[in-house]
């Protein structure tokens, strides 16, 4: 485009180069308004098929993911994030500041992360602590499932009302917990949900966790009393968890690594032992199954050893991970940083199949009625499904209960979704696939899914980037904020 438009104003003025002047900058005017148009396009279109077979599919087509993130972002926006989760604090400020963004880091493990050196000495992260103190808000809530109050998010409010650094902020996220985003709402400036685990972590009362649900639902409604804001998830599995309790659809915006894990590594395929995850368990109960079924293997199945990385090399980077050529990974969540992580690397992975993980009786830590997590909370406390929302079981039902329930929404986990994650039904099978597993080709198409993923994350995050509105004003009034914002008296139970 650009070069039309230049070649078009050399300097030559009779009445038939004006005219042919005057036809090329029409015909460029088309171009600009069709691309707009079709940019309009994108921008609409939902990015999940959610009807298709359980697996969510990113963006309609290659191509146009790539039209859109070739655009250059404009905007330097400033985004405040108060998270506890290393991985989180990793992720979405490595993917900003990737976007040229400004990344203000305001949670209570300061600069403490595994991967400082490679994100923290990144340009336009700004640590709120280094500022100013941070609100004692921040450092009383160090734990995923404490409640934040009314008189919180008040004392939160007064402390920052005029503060400097709070007044350059444009727009909050939250992951982890992704209910502390309610201590933002009094500020009049975009918020953006995004759970890396459910979004009703650390609301263990009915109260509060029908509070939030309305906040959500609010979030997701325009009104000109307020900015823009956001409800995303960050997998698939939130991204249903939400419609379930909110009948929203939430933006799909998946936890990646792909900032600052891509690429790193090498892989090498040097290192023969077989990674078992988690890779910072140094006693698997699992280990003697796998070696077991390798010993009883055939005599013409190479004989595999297993050891995780914490046994390997106590701190690892993701550099010497790349060098294996496989990892089985027996998961505690539905959604981890350990497996973005190995799968942005792009190590083979192995995941046992949905029958198989209900006979291991692993990933307990999904629901929110549940003893490390909300022990008070009771599944009768819990909301029905929101009538626009079609699920034929609760996400929050124990696999005690229904394990039909907990086969359901199993398959919703990251592991299940993203393609090329090789699945086994038994510690043999897992043996015979190892033995007949050509490694080299599913990282080669790993590393192309995530070319995709980052493509589509790029396009995403700059449709949001673009919808924000900078520089709103931060009411001095707390009643006021919240009743002109929200239109309530109050947020949250006292
Ligand atoms: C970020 O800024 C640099 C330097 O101006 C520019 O080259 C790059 O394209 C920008 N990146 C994005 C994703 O907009
Ligand atoms: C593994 O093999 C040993 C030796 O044959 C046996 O004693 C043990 O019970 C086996 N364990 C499992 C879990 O299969
Ligand atoms: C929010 O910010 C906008 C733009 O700065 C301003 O017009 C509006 O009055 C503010 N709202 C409140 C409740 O202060």
């Amino acid at each position: 485009m650009a070069l039309v438009l230049r070649s078009a104003s050399s300097p030559s003025f009779s009445p038939r180069n004006l005219l042919f002047l005057f036809l090329i900058i029409l015909i460029a005017l088309v171009i600009i308004l069709y691309s707009i148009s079709k940019r309009h396009f994108t921008i609409t279109a939902s990015p999940i098929e959610v009807s298709a077979d359980n697996v969510v599919k990113i963006g309609d087509s290659d191509n146009k993911i790539k039209a859109a993130s070739e655009m250059p972002v404009k905007k330097d926006l400033a985004f405040w994030s108060s998270d506890l989760h290393d991985g989180c604090r990793a992720d979405t400020a490595s993917l900003l500041q990737y976007l040229n963004q400004t990344v203000i880091l305001a949670g209570q493990k300061r600069r403490a992360n595994p991967y400082a050196k490679l994100i923290f000495t990144l340009p336009n992260i700004i640590f709120a602590h280094e500022k100013r103190a941070l609100a004692s808000v921040i450092e009383s809530h160090i734990a995923h499932s404490t409640s934040l109050s009314e008189a919180d998010i008040k004392s939160f409010h007064s402390y920052y009302a005029l503060d400097p650094l709070m007044a350059s902020v444009d727009a909050f996220y939250c992951s982890f917990p992704a209910s502390f985003c309610e201590a933002y709402m009094p500020f009049n400036k975009s918020i953006i949900w995004l759970p890396a685990h459910r979004f009703t972590l650390g609301r263990c009362s009915k109260k509060e966790f029908k509070r939030l649900i309305t906040h959500l639902q609010l979030s997701a409604q325009d009104s000109p009393n307020r900015p823009k804001h956001f409800v995303a998830a960050g997998g698939r599995y939130d991204l249903e968890y939400i419609k379930y309790y909110t009948g929203l659809d939430a933006i799909f915006l998946p936890v990646n690594s792909l900032f600052y894990a891509y690429n790193v590594g090498k892989f090498t395929q040097s290192r023969a032992e077989i990674l078992v995850g988690p890779l910072r368990v140094r006693d698997s109960p699992w280990f003697v199954h796998m070696r077991n079924a390798s010993a009883r293997a055939p005599s013409n199945i190479p004989k595999f050893v297993f050891s995780t990385a914490i046994l390997l090399y106590d701190f690892y980077s993701l550099e010497q991970l790349s060098a294996h050529r496989v990892v089985v990974v027996l998961p505690y969540a539905v959604l981890s940083y350990g497996i973005t992580e190995l799968y942005t690397v792009g190590i083979p992975m192995f995941i046992p199949s949905i029958e198989f993980i209900v006979q291991l009786a692993i990933v307990r830590d999904r629901i929110l009625p549940h003893k490390d997590i909300c022990a008070q909370l009771k599944f009768e406390h819990l909301p029905p499904q929101h009538p626009k929302s079609n699920h034929p079981y609760s996400p929050d039902l124990s696999p005690d209960v229904d394990i039909e329930a907990f086969k359901y929404w199993i398959k919703f986990a990251d592991y299940y979704q993203l393609p090329y994650i090789q699945t086994f039904d038994s510690w043999d099978d897992l043996i015979m696939k190892l033995a007949n597993t050509n490694f080299q080709l599913v990282h080669d198409q790993m590393m192309t899914e995530n070319e995709k993923r980052r493509s589509y994350l790029i396009a995403e995050w700059t449709k949001i980037i673009e919808k924000i509105e900078p520089n709103r004003i931060v009411p001095k009034d707390y009643q006021q904020a919240i009743a002109t914002l929200w239109g309530k008296k109050r947020l949250q139970a006292l």
